[in-house]
């Protein structure tokens, strides 16, 4: 494996100095994107939400920003990630703030506790999507919205020759796939150079 291959392979799981330094960029430079796709989003005070693949912590931040009073859940596969979670949210660390290593096909959380979940840059890395996407379904409360947030929208993209196990989904299958996990008002919105936030709703 090529460094650079080895350097972006930590966007899929972050671990040791490289991960580390990957998840300091991504809370920076996915901060256009995050913050246009919560634009979509009318989110409310007191809401309990969660962010699924949380990286480096900084949309829990956003969350938390956008919302008085809430509660923002977080997890991640690596443990590098929990980690900067945790770190860059410890002033409200299991106040408002709670981090757990764990995977999006298998959500540690009751029936219908959410009022938003989100997933920036990450479902090009989970396994078994309709699986994950029952999860988030049955998490959210109803008329609770699922808000995945992309740059990679191409198939063909020269993202996934260097980062190992990416799959990239054209915006409109993900669209198809939330309706067969049962969302409902599904929308897919674009904003150039190459963004896109899929929401669905649960009835
Ligand atoms: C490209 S990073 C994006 C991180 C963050 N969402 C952001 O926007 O900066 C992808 C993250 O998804 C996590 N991840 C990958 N597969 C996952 C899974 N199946 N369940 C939960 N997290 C996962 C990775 O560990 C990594 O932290």
């Amino acid at each position: 494996m090529g460094l650079l291959s080895k350097l972006f392979t930590n966007c899929a799981h972050p671990k040791g100095r490289m991960g580390k330094l990957m998840l300091q960029f991504m809370n920076t430079c996915h901060a256009p994107l995050t913050n246009w796709g919560l634009d979509l989003v009318n989110i409310e005070d007191r809401w309990t939400m969660l962010d699924i693949g949380c990286g480096g912590g900084a949309t829990i931040k956003r969350l938390l920003k956008r919302s008085k009073d809430s509660h923002v859940y977080g997890i991640d596969i690596s443990e590098e990630s929990v980690a900067k979670a945790r770190k860059v949210n410890a002033d409200v660390l299991d106040k408002q703030v709670f981090v757990v290593q764990g995977t999006a096909d298998k959500l540690p959380y009751n029936d219908e506790h959410f009022n938003l979940v989100t997933a920036v840059e990450t479902v090009y890395f989970w396994q078994d999507l309709p699986k994950c996407f029952n999860e988030v379904h049955r998490v959210l409360k109803k008329g609770g919205r699922f808000a995945i947030m992309l740059e990679v929208v191409e198939t063909d993209s020269k993202w996934t020759n260097v980062v190992d196990g990416m799959v990239v989904y054209p915006p409109e299958e993900l669209k198809s796939m939330l309706e067969d996990a049962g969302f409902v008002d599904t929308e897919v919105h674009y904003k150039k150079p190459s963004y896109a936030t899929i929401i669905g709703t649960k009835n």
